[in-house]
């Protein structure tokens, strides 16, 4: 049957409001209800042999690969390697007997993402796929795959395959750590729980398209904007740009926080809004730090905080949108939502063509 907006204006504003059952119905595949505990489809490999991960992907799919990335390493403590497809087919890199690579990718059809799945291959590993599209050359090609349940994703630009993306991560790296004896159960069972609450979280996210209009109309006049994370926010930082530069066409980057002084420092005026994706967490008092050096420079901070950080951050925010407190496991996929709420509200406003940006297309599917 023909897919159809419903009352949405735009497929991307239909797809945004998805989050919260494609985040639920992705768990739910991946959660024993029983035990909350995690229950992954049975993989070929066992993760306490894997002796490295290597990850690649393109576009936001690379994003929701580097933010794996942070979690293999602080979950599972597994060395993790991250590229985008068009570099690391390439670069040739050597990768160790029975590694893991794993390819991340809505449609399962992107040209460089497939090629880098081949390349693993030859390479000796073990290659596991997260794919939308569960008949997909990548799924067909794969030692293993693991499902997004996002549904068919219109929009060009990527929103609710982004966030069923980081749930499998996430999940993935808590089988890892399980596996390697790196968490116990009482610290799985409560990072399980933080996950399960977060379609919840991500409906109530949802409910703050006024808070988020007010920054639209600013950034609608911008001709740059800086978006700034750390730890497993920095990925967010990156996809939030991403996601503004794709419908709205305003200039935007994304920076790690703490690498700003090395350069964007330099573009801070009044005319550069600055977006902080920061919520509680062991590195906020850093990324604090750091949003502090761009108001000192008569940078406009816009903080995406919970409670307790917005609080802190008072003094130097010209606004702030307070998102629910989750555990800072959790937060790049809550995070994630506003990211591209906020760029779905721009490009609206700017009159774009939303679903179907100028130059882009859904699966690029030559080189
Ligand atoms: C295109 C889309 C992006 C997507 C990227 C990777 O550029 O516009 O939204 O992130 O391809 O696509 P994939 O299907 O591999 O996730």
């Amino acid at each position: 049957a023909a897919i159809g907006k419903g009352n949405f204006r735009h497929f991307m504003e239909k797809e945004l409001h998805e989050h919260p059952v494609v985040i639920g119905d992705t768990l739910r595949r991946m959660v024993d209800p029983s035990t909350r505990g995690i229950a992954l489809p049975e993989l070929p490999f066992d993760f306490a042999r894997i002796p490295r991960i290597t990850i690649s992907a393109c576009g936001s799919a690379f994003y929701a690969g580097l933010t794996g990335r942070w979690w293999f390493e602080a979950i599972a403590r597994i060395p993790t390697d991250g590229d985008v497809a068009s570099e690391f087919r390439y670069r040739t890199p050597p990768l160790p007997d029975g590694g893991l690579g794993l390819l991340v990718s809505q449609s399962g059809e992107t040209a460089d993402t497939l090629a880098a799945l081949r390349y693993m291959r030859e390479q000796g590993q073990h290659v596991l796929s997260i794919v939308n599209v569960p008949e997909s050359s990548m799924a067909r090609e794969s030692e293993a795959v693991l499902e997004t349940m996002a549904g068919p994703e219109i929009g060009v630009a990527s929103t609710k395959a982004f966030t069923a993306q980081l749930v499998v991560l996430a999940c993935l790296a808590l089988a890892a750590a399980r596996a390697r004896g790196t968490i116990g159960a009482a610290e799985e069972a409560a990072l399980t729980g933080a996950l399960l609450e977060v379609p919840g979280r991500a409906a109530d996210v949802l409910e703050k398209d006024e808070a988020l209009q007010a920054i639209a109309a600013r950034l609608v006049q911008a001709r740059d904007v800086l978006y700034l994370g750390r730890g497993n926010c920095f990925p967010i930082a990156l996809e939030g740009a991403l996601k503004l530069k794709e419908i709205s066409y305003i200039h935007a980057e994304g920076y790690a926080a703490g690498e700003m002084k090395h350069g964007p420092i330099a573009l801070i005026d009044p005319t550069v809004p600055v977006i902080a994706v920061a919520p509680s967490g062991p590195l906020f008092e850093k990324t604090a730090s750091n949003l502090q050096e761009a108001a000192a420079r008569g940078g406009q901070v816009i903080v995406f905080s919970d409670a307790a950080g917005a609080a802190k951050l008072k003094g130097i925010a010209t606004e702030t949108v307070v998102l629910p407190d989750v555990d800072p496991f959790v937060a790049p996929i809550l995070y994630a939502v506003p990211m591209q709420l906020l760029a779905y509200l721009v490009a609206v406003l700017k009159g774009t063509d939303v679903d179907q940006p100028r130059n882009l297309a859904k699966s690029v599917t030559v080189e």
